[in-house]
Parts: C-alpha cells; structure tokens; sequence
C-alpha cells in the first residue's frame, strides 16, 4: 500500500516536471521569431571562432545608436546598419553581438548560438551570449516587446543547452567600462532572473 502510495507521487512529480519543461519550451519558441542572417540580408562574416556551449554568462546592451525600431523593415536596416558599423569602422570580422532584439520584439540573428561574438572584451566573449537591445535606453525603457521577447530568448539559449541553466546575467557596464545597456534600462536588468551585482574593475 504504503509503496504504491509512493509510485503515484513520483509518477505525479515526474508528470509535472515533463509537463513544465515542455511549457517553457513551448513559451520560449513560440514568443520569439528569430530573423536569420540570410533573411535580414548579412553579409558573410570574414572569420568565425566557434563558441563551447554551454556559456555561462548572458550580457545585456543597448545599441545607443540607432535608436529604438518600431517595425520589420526599420529594425532590418538597423541591424545591417550595425553590422556594417562593426565591420567597416570597428574593423571586426562580422555584427558584434550573438542576437539583437528590435523595439518590436523581432530577434535577430547575429552571430548566434555557435559563434564567440565581439562584445564584451576578449576575457568574456568566449563565455558569454551578447545580447543588444536596439535604441537608446538611457533615459527610457525598451518597449515591453523587446523586453518578453529577448527574457525568452535567454529562456530559449538554456533549453537548447547553449546557456547553464544556473548562468549569471550582466549588463555590459558591469564587465566593460561603458554607461551601457542605458542607465534606465540597466535599473530594470538588475531585476531580472540571474543578475547578478559586479562592478567593472579594469582587468
Ligand atoms: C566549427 O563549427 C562548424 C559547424 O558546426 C564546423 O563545421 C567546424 O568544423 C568547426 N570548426 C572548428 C575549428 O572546430
Ligand atoms: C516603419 O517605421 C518607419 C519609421 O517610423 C516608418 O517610416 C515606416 O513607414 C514604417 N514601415 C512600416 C511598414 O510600417
Ligand atoms: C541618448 O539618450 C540620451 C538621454 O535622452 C541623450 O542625452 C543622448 O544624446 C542620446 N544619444 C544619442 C546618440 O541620441
Ligand atoms: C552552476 O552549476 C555548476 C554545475 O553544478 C557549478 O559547477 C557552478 O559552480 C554553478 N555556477 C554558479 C554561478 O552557481
Ligand atoms: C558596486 O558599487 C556600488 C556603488 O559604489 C556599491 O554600492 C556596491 O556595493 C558595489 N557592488 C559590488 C558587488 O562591489
């Protein structure tokens, strides 16, 4: 009696841990559309180092410039703007980031999942997910879009196992010297799930 008893409640348990990990997974894919590369319109990146998943950091940007895109087509132009910038005037070897996130909750690919981005120094590149939400959150917030889209995105990365499930979020000013991801914004990253206090030091 007493051990049937026990083999329904582990069954119970095993039930609503199946059900909740196939909820996330449900919420975290079906709230977000990435954008590919090929469908923004990227340019091929000139080198590639691939990243070793699972990363343990995800951080936090704002772009500051441009500012914040409100449709398809303005935030497609942005992120070719952004990756031009990165290419032509930073001399890098593709977009910086790993995605990108539009004002209206488009995610962009950018380096993605698999490939150590340029965005956070050499010492963090290689352990982290950049990810930039585009506009200037200084003195405002990004539309609450962006925001649910780019909180499941980061819920995405841990269940296709490109992110520990026990990662550490930083906004970029707490590993680099920089006012970014915007004085307004960075107050609200500071609440999210897995931040973490940390003070840039100059390493
Ligand atoms: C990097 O990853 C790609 C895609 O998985 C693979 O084809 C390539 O061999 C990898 N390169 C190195 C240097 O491991
Ligand atoms: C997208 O936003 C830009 C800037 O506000 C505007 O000029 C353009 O007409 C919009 N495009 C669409 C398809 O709504
Ligand atoms: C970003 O926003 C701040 C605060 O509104 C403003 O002072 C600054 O000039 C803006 N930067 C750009 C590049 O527009
Ligand atoms: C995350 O979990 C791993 C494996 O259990 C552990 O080694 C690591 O210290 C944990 N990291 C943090 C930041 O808690
Ligand atoms: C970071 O700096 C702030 C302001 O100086 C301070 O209040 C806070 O305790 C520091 N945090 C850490 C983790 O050192």
């Amino acid at each position: 009696m007493g051990k049937i008893v026990h083999f329904g409640v582990w069954i119970g348990i095993a039930f609503v841990v199946t059900c909740v990990r196939t909820m996330d997974t449900a919420v975290a894919e079906s709230e977000i559309t990435i954008i590919s590369r090929a469908e923004w319109g990227a340019r091929p990146p000139k080198s590639r180092v691939n990243m070793t998943s699972p990363v343990p950091y995800v951080i936090i940007h704002h772009s500051y410039e441009p500012d914040v895109c409100l449709n398809r087509s303005q935030c497609e132009k942005f992120v070719r703007g952004i990756q031009n910038f990165h290419m032509d005037t930073r001399g890098w070897d593709d977009i910086g980031y790993n995605f990108l996130v539009g004002g209206n909750g488009d995610v962009f690919e950018g380096r993605g999942w698999d490939v150590v981005g340029a965005q956070a120094g050499p010492d963090w590149n290689s352990r982290s997910i950049g990810i930039c939400f585009i506009g200037n959150f200084t003195d405002k917030l990004p539309p609450k879009e962006a925001i649910s889209a780019g909180k499941a995105l980061i819920l995405l990365g841990v269940e296709k196992k490109k992110v520990v499930t026990n990662y550490t979020l930083y906004g970029h000013r707490q590993v680099r010297p920089t006012e970014c991801p915007g004085n307004e914004f960075f107050k609200l990253v500071t609440q999210w799930d897995h931040w973490k206090p940390r003070n840039y030091t100059a390493e």
